[in-house]
């Protein structure tokens, strides 16, 4: 474990700020193969001196900043010694479901959860955070969430700052709500309290050189517009899940939550002394989009505290860097190029789907007002349940489409994704790296292409959601399995399957099954198997129809299979 030192000396020769500003805490590194951290109980003072009860990783607020390298074997241990029941999901990362901290592997008080998997994302920033069941936004407001720097050859090659707190800063951005005891509160529209790395009105001392900042918008649905306050240029260089293939010199950022970036400024062509702002231009934020001056439709009542927060549609400050004297060897150029991104081709796609997000009517009403609760395709999510299987490798392409009145940022586990376009364009350069949250603003139609790669489990499920917190606890997310149907002995493409009709499939209660032309043996043994092997139902039939009840089984793939002689058909089943 290395320690930074936390506390920059303002120099003299700056003149003070009218209110009085703080050095930017720098969260400490963890780094090598083996990663403990401790899910713990804090307080912090963040209203005047008034004590705020919080968690934190290792601390009292946040979390340490894990530096791995891409094919290391690693191994995280998560101790909970909190009151109350969480989990780590290592946000970005392509691991098995297992491994994944998604609702699923519950931390219970007191136990300690050890994931071990191998590093296989490229060189990118990503996060760690609480994603338990309806308990998301409560453990992440209240402090949970930490940076992830992933290194590898590749990026390596690049002459690019990487000093982590000298020319590489992480900056996790955050804005919160609180109660009148001073107590982090959530769902609420009230988060006018901005932060960055847990630090109010922050400031930093940037080196007079190519500086890179990697952005994380920790938020519970906030997003932010980044821009510096002289609206000069700077260059996007990565994304979620990867450098893109150029620098992109741009003069804003829009991160909404979960979305990471990575930026260069050259800070050498501001005078030693500068002070300048990195500020949010929320006031150029599409209508919809959580932060702009309007969201759902203005004459629903429920909306005025949404309206009272003085941070919608304004521009305002975020972070001040101070210019100070450059490091010996500073990084004086940015490249010209990196490793081009191919997408995947459209044409390779194996299986199209479509999620679309719709308000919960009876709850919300007929437009859905900004709070939700909100479907995909028409389900709340159910932890027994499984809304999609994808067959292992299989390249997909999801279209993502909103009727709501609120912008969602959709995210996926498992992979990383390539947007195809925005309402039938090409994604902007912005958009043509590696994602995994991409925001869908209201009426859009988002398509992006991916592959589902290295890991299948016929039973514990990766999640897809919206990261807007509150959406998110209130079930605006689904489960998907990732089978591999080799392993599982499916013959579903020989003719005499095709024979054997089943439906509805996937189903919920029952499943009927209709043996057509073809499959005339007289005697048939119907079998069922799960995921283990084990067969959980069987019969004798001569019929040429039977219906077979699974209400009561658990979600996931059974096997349906037929044997007659010396024929065996095997058919796959999901149950939701
Ligand atoms: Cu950052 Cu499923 O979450
Ligand atoms: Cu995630
Ligand atoms: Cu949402």
């Amino acid at each position: 474990m290395k320690s930074i030192i936390r506390s920059v000396l303002a120099l003299c020769l700056f003149s003070p700020n009218v209110f009085s500003q703080n050095a930017l805490f720098i969260p400490d590194t963890l780094s090598g193969t083996t990663f403990n951290l401790n899910v713990q109980n804090g307080i912090r003072q963040f209203v005047g001196t008034n004590n705020s009860p919080t968690y934190g990783y290792n601390g009292n607020f946040l979390g340490p900043t894990l530096l791995i390298n891409k094919g290391d074997s690693i191994t995280l241990n998560v101790t909970n010694s909190i009151a109350q029941p969480t989990t780590v999901h290592w946000h970005g990362f392509h691991v098995a479901p297992m491994n994944d901290g998604g609702p699923d592997q519950i931390i219970l008080p007191g136990a300690t959860w050890s994931p071990s998997f191998k590093m296989r994302n490229e060189a990118s920033t990503f996060w760690y955070h609480p994603h338990g069941d309806a308990k998301t936004e409560v453990q992440i407001s209240k402090g949970l969430a930490g940076m992830i720097i992933v290194r590898d050859s590749a990026e390596a090659m690049y002459n690019l700052p990487r000093k982590y707190a000298v020319d590489d800063f992480p900056l996790i951005v955050q804005s919160k709500s609180f109660d009148l005891l001073y107590q982090f509160a959530v769902a609420t529209h009230s988060d006018t309290v901005l932060m960055v790395n847990g630090t109010r009105d922050p400031y930093l001392q940037v080196p007079q050189q190519v500086v890179r900042l990697r952005l994380l918008n920790g938020s519970a649905d906030r997003t932010f517009n980044f821009g510096l306050a002289d609206n000069s240029n700077f260059y996007l260089i990565g994304t979620d899940g990867g450098l893109l293939s150029a620098p992109y010199l741009t003069n804003r950022v829009r991160l909404s939550t979960g979305e990471r970036a990575e930026i260069l400024i050259d800070f050498s062509s501001y005078t030693l002394g500068t002070q300048i702002y990195l500020k949010s231009y929320a006031s150029e934020l599409t209508r919809g989009i959580i932060g702009a001056d309007s969201v759902g439709t203005s004459t629903i009542v429920i909306q005025e505290g949404y309206y009272a927060n003085p941070l919608n549609g304004i521009d305002f400050d975020l972070l001040r860097f101070d210019v100070s004297p450059a490091t010996a060897s500073p990084v004086t150029a940015i490249p010209v190029t990196f490793n081009p991104k191919i997408p995947l081709l459209e044409v390779n796609a194996d299986v199209n789907r479509s999620i679309h997000f719709s308000p919960d009517t009876a709850l919300s009403g007929p437009q859905g007002y900004v709070d939700g609760p909100f479907f995909m395709n028409n389900v709340s999510f159910n932890m027994d349940s499984i809304n999609i299987v994808v067959n292992l490798n299989d390249i997909e392409i999801w279209s993502l489409t909103n009727s709501t009145m609120v912008a969602h940022p959709f995210h996926i586990h498992d992979i990383e994704f390539f947007v195809l376009d925005i309402n039938g364009l090409p994604p902007p350069p912005e958009y043509q790296g590696l994602k995994d949250v991409i925001l869908v603003k209201p009426n859009d139609t988002v398509r992006f292409i991916t592959q589902f790669i290295t890991f299948s489990d016929p039973m514990v499920p990766y999640m897809y959601h919206c990261h807007l917190l509150h959406h998110e606890d209130d079930g605006m997310m689904g489960a998907f399995l990732v089978i591999d149907s080799t392993t599982i002995g499916i013959n579903e493409n020989n003719s005499l399957a095709d024979n054997v009709k089943l439906f509805p499939n996937p189903t919920i209660n029952s499943i009927s099954v209709e043996f057509q032309n073809g499959i005339n043996f007289s005697q048939k043994k119907i079998s069922i198997i799960n995921i283990l092997g084990e067969e959980i139902y069987s019969a004798q039939t001569s019929e040429n129809k039977i219906k077979v009840d699974m209400e009561k089984w658990v979600s996931g793939v059974y096997i349906f299979q037929i044997q007659s002689e010396n024929k065996v058909i095997n058919k796959k089943i999901i149950k939701q």
